[in-house]
């Protein structure tokens, strides 16, 4: 894809690898939009970037979404790129009775914010010459580490629907991408751990980065990372013998 003058609207850039992408996109040229829950981080980086489009969205609230959604095309009707990046990560055993609550909230933000914001979009990414619809999944989509299971499951999730859009897309102008990245080091499942100043360890940032905007300049669709590689190999050749 281009990655110069678009419009871009990223879920979840107030920290982490939404806002590495918005920072990098802003950098190259392209109106970008974020939005996410915390106002007070959304001020902050408004007025480190000026020119940053900055929106209050809960992305796990239905009618949050669809404001979003007319806001952009009421606000922002050149926008040609939607990166659902936003996304939580819990821990959940799954020997004890499961709080609903906790396990729905995961859902709704890390699968079901995605799918309806992707559908909300489709028919207006298509009407653009050029555009994208980006996902952000994960290497545990391929392998999963069982003490967040409801997160891996959400990321797996996610990768067969990204296929499955790719394919309903296939005769339009939008661009589907799953970039999925390895362990990096953001904020991701903070409130797992005790000392907050702990990193989350993993790739650096700009590690990540570097390699994922060479697969969106590229257009390597589905795009693991780092060693997201070796976690999704061989996973995949189904796909295309029971499509075609
Ligand atoms: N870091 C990793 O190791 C890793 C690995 C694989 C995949 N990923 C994926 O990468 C994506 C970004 O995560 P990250 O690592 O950058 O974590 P992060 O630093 O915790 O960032 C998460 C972002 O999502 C936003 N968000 C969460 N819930 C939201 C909601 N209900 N409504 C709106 N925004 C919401 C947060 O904003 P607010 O809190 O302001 O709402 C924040 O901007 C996620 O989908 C994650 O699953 C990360």
């Amino acid at each position: 894809m281009n990655t110069s003058n678009n419009t871009i609207l990223i879920t979840g850039g107030t920290s982490g690898i939404g806002l590495a992408f918005a920072e990098e996109f802003l950098k190259l040229g392209n109106t970008v939009i974020i939005c996410g829950r915390r106002v007070e981080r959304l001020n902050v980086l408004k007025i480190k970037h000026p020119k940053l489009i900055t929106l209050v969205c809960d992305i796990a609230d239905t009618k949050q979404r669809e404001d979003l959604f007319n806001t952009i095309l009421k606000d922002h009707p050149e926008t040609n790129i939607l990166m659902n990046n936003a996304g939580i990560q819990l821990a959940t055993d799954l020997t004890q009775p499961a709080n609903l609550d906790r396990v729905r909230e995961e859902i709704e933000t890390n699968l079901v914010a995605p799918l309806h914001l992707g559908s909300l979009f489709a028919k207006h990414l298509a009407s653009k010459s050029e555009s994208s619809l980006i996902n952000i999944s994960s290497g545990l989509a391929f392998v999963p580490i069982s003490f967040m299971p409801v997160y891996c499951a959400t990321k797996a999730a996610i990768h067969s629907l990204t296929m499955s859009l790719r394919h309903q897309l296939k005769n339009t102008s939008v661009k589907v991408f799953e970039i999925i990245p390895p362990s990096t080091d953001t904020e991701l499942g903070h409130q797992r751990r005790t000392d907050k100043t702990q990193s989350h360890g993993g790739m650096p940032l700009h590690e990540f980065l570097a390699e994922a905007m060479d697969a969106l300049k590229n257009d390597v669709l589905e795009a693991p990372i780092g060693q997201s590689k070796g976690l999704r190999a061989k996973r995949e050749e189904m796909f295309h013998l029971m499509n075609h």
